[in-house]
């Protein structure tokens, strides 16, 4: 597949000294990128949403991590370690749903316990392998998520899976760029995502740069859709895995997932394994992250809703294993994901 022509987005760039990332708040009419400087910048970054999506807010910590190491002075990676340890919490707590925070991190503590006198380098080039590793998993997801799909389908996706949350490709949306290269798919439907609104200001932009025809539709148009027959495969993103299946993801994708079954379209979430999390039993046991409920109370900075109205604000939801088809990771697909066939992929966690 031509991945230059259907992959030409970086949210994540580290230049030396500094990490810069594409501000995700402003897409797509302002194209602006902010510098980190330090990790305290990064982990606001990602607390604010200048990055987002799982995978990319591991890679932008892996490289705040290298930031706060700047300046440290220890003889080994153990002693950087106790150094680094409040800056690294500080980057972990930034997000609590995405479990690929927590898993770059605890990779690049592991690496720098056992770290010597270069433990800098060796830090910097784990920072590194975890991103290039992201952006090979999602070429490769996209193959094996592709593979699943009938010529001719419709696919529905949710919320922003694409370059802009990832190393580069994307996840979900990467086995759609492959699945329409390969002539598979034939119509592809973003849904807004409210109230942040990451498939409409950054999934079809995204696939406009490819070229790619996508229609937009509101979030709860998505089981209206469904009833016509257009959708075949709702493919979507995951947050975190657990070692049942059940998953979670952006806010909506439960309603979309139960209006799937309903309607006989079969749901597909693509993740790499840094999304997979064994240690978590199941979805009930996952932090959902709450947010502002101000931002369900603007619309592009205009406020819509009349003064002193509540709101309530989760972004992310789980979707029972139940109603999953096939989980797609670099390692392999999990059809009809339960714990036995988690566990077959993945270990007893
Ligand atoms: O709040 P966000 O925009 O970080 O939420 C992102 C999602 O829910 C994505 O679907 C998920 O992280 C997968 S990204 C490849």
């Amino acid at each position: 597949m031509d991945f230059e022509r259907y992959d030409r987005i970086r949210p994540i760039r580290w230049e030396g000294d500094q990490l810069s990332l594409l501000d995700q708040r402003r897409l797509p009419f302002v194209v602006e990128h902010v510098a980190c400087r330090d990790s305290e910048a990064v982990g606001r970054a990602i607390h604010d949403l200048v990055v987002r999506g799982a995978p990319a807010i591991g890679i932008a910590a892996a490289w705040g991590a290298v930031l706060a190491a700047r300046g440290v002075d220890a003889v080994d990676g153990a002693a950087a370690l106790a150094r680094l340890a409040p800056a690294l919490d500080r980057l972990q707590a930034a997000r609590p749903t995405a479990v690929n925070l927590m898993w770059a991190l605890a990779r690049l503590r592991r690496v720098l316990a056992a770290a010597g006198a270069d433990w800098a380098a060796v830090l910097e080039a784990e920072a590194r392998a975890i991103e290039t590793e992201d952006l090979a998993a999602n070429r490769h997801m996209g193959a094996l998520g592709a593979a699943l799909i009938e010529p001719g389908s419709g696919v529905l996706t949710h919320c922003n899976t694409g370059s802009l949350a990832t190393a580069g490709f994307g996840t979900a949306l990467g086995v759609i760029r492959a699945g329409v290269a390969e002539g598979r798919i034939g119509r592809v439907f973003a849904s807004e995502t409210r109230p942040w609104l990451q498939g409409a200001r950054l999934t079809v932009w995204e696939l406009l740069q490819d070229g790619i025809a996508a229609t937009l539709i509101a979030d709860g148009a998505a089981a209206h859709l469904m009833k016509t027959g257009a959708v075949q495969w709702v493919i979507v993103g995951a947050d975190r895995i657990c070692a049942n299946g059940d998953t979670a993801n952006k806010i909506g994708t439960y309603s979309h997932a139960i209006a799937a079954r309903h309607h006989g379209a079969k749901v597909m979430v693509v993740a790499p394994s840094s999304t997979v999390d064994m240690a978590t039993a199941h979805g009930d046991d996952i932090e959902i992250e709450m947010r502002d409920p101000a931002e369900l109370l603007s619309v592009a900075g205009t406020r819509t809703v009349a003064e002193g109205v509540q709101a309530w604000n989760p972004v992310f939801d789980v979707t029972p294993a139940g109603l999953i088809d096939a989980i797609v990771t670099e390692r392999g697909v999990v059809m009809a994901p339960d714990r036995a066939r988690m566990q077959a992929l993945f270990g007893p966690g």
